[in-house]
């Protein structure tokens, strides 16, 4: 690996995002070696006359992320949770951008939809949604695997979850959801700036999720809107537009974290094939501990932000009301005063208290099981049934939030 001067860590230009890994995972090795929480210029513009207006901390270690993720009294969500400045969040992606008491409301609300036995269901479904799909192209032998399997899962899974049955709505909220997160890959840039490869996602989304809230409204069935629509929390219900946001957050927060994580699942294991060959001794006695070990080697996202709210020290730095604060899962996954030999890709780690899914604190990620089990399922059918699977050099996305692949060209011998 190269070493990078301090001088060429510009976390703010889309040119550092677009390096290979290794490169950035470097760079921020020498952030948390000398720089832990280190200052860095305004990200460059979201769309021509629209400026990131300020500049922001970048928090590094493992032990300060968890710190700011558990004290939301002095780091808030409210003004925003990436480190780009996009205007509006809140009627976007819900409780994602509140602090309390709004945040607890909301998401006590959604979390009473989420009752252990609803959550059974929704694994059941999984399972089943990865071996039709699976049936569907072990016999092509060849294929892009994020076109074929990886977008489709949890585009399917999380559309039959809102009860999106129609073919054209279905691929519409896949595809806005990989738009959602790509605002700064080349691949959209002719929609617009990166502010109008956002807006223009969720505008197409929200349309979806409104439909569905209002049509489960006067037509209750046996699912997860229906679930929500219904729910309370001390005697609190969601409005509609309330129930639209939720879920457009949902479909952002679900589909590509997990369409991602699967991707790099499949790559990373080729890329190591003794921890594959372990992992195949034991299949289900080892696959829990492999997909902590590849969230926490490959997180699908690497920020989320928070504002401070008064004057706070954190790492030697005064950090003043108002500031940006961000926070780098990529970072604090390979923190060396956390994880033994942390570049190393080890299935059988333990403990392994990765903070792919958040540092904790109330906006700790509320799929995080939804999210395992996508991950497992499609595990579980590759090596069982594409067991010769060989995949190509993935392409990766642009971005300074997600920790994406956009394809996987791949070959198999059909079933
Ligand atoms: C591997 C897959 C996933 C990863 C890596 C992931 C990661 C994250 C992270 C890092 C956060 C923010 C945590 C924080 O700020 O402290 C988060 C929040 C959230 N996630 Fe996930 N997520 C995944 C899957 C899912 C799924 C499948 C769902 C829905 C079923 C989901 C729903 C949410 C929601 C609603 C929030 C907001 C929670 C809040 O603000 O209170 N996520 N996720």
């Amino acid at each position: 690996v190269s070493t990078v001067e301090k001088h060429e860590v510009d976390l703010s230009s889309i040119e550092f995002w677009a390096r290979p890994l290794d490169e950035r995972l470097e760079a921020f090795r020498q952030l948390r070696a000398h720089d832990p929480v280190s200052w860095h210029r305004a990200p460059e513009p979201l769309a021509p006359g629209l400026e990131n207006s300020k500049g922001f901390w970048a928090v590094t270690r493992y032990a300060h992320v968890r710190e700011v993720s558990r004290n939301p009294q002095d780091f808030s969500s409210a003004e925003g949770v990436f480190l780009d400045d996009f205007p509006q969040l809140d009627t976007i992606l819900s409780f994602l951008v509140m602090d309390d008491p709004r945040h607890t409301q909301m998401r006590g609300i959604v979390h009473s939809a989420f009752s252990p036995g609803h959550i059974r269901r929704m694994e059941e479904d999984i399972v089943q949604e990865t071996r039709r799909l699976v049936g569907e192209i072990v016999e092509r032998g060849e294929g892009d695997l994020c076109e074929l399997f990886f977008k489709q899962l949890p585009g399917r899974v999380f559309a039959g979850f809102l009860g999106v049955e129609e073919p054209e709505r279905r691929e519409a909220l896949i595809e806005g959801a990989e738009q959602l997160g790509a605002w700064a890959d080349p691949t959209y840039s002719h929609i617009g700036a990166p502010l109008e490869v956002f807006q223009d996602a969720a505008r197409r989304i929200m349309a979806i999720t409104m439909d569905q809230a209002g049509r489960r409204r006067s037509q209750p069935r046996d699912d997860l809107v229906t679930w929500v629509v219904q729910a309370e929390f001390e005697g609190e219900k969601m409005s509609e537009e309330e129930i639209a946001a939720f879920f457009t957050l949902l479909v952002g927060a679900a589909n590509d974290t997990t369409r991602h994580a699967m991707a790099h699942a499949v790559v990373t294991l080729q890329e190591h094939p003794d921890q594959r060959a372990l992992l195949l001794e034991d299949f289900e006695g080892r696959v829990d501990g492999t997909v902590e070990e590849l969230l926490r080697f490959k997180p699908p996202l690497m920020h989320f932000r928070r504002t401070a709210t008064s004057d706070v020290e954190l790492g030697g730095q005064e950090i003043h009301a108002g500031d940006k604060v961000v926070l780098w899962y990529l970072s604090a996954n390979r923190d060396e005063d956390a994880f033994e030999n942390p570049d190393e890709f080890d299935i059988m780690r333990d403990p392994n208290r990765h903070l792919a899914f958040g540092g904790g604190g109330p906006h700790y990620c509320l799929g995080s099981a939804l999210g395992r089990h996508v991950t497992k399922a499609a595990l579980r059918e590759v090596t069982t049934r594409m067991r010769d699977l060989d995949v190509g050099e993935p392409e990766m996305l642009v971005s300074n939030f997600m920790n994406g692949v956009l394809s996987l060209p791949a070959r198999w011998t059909p079933a």
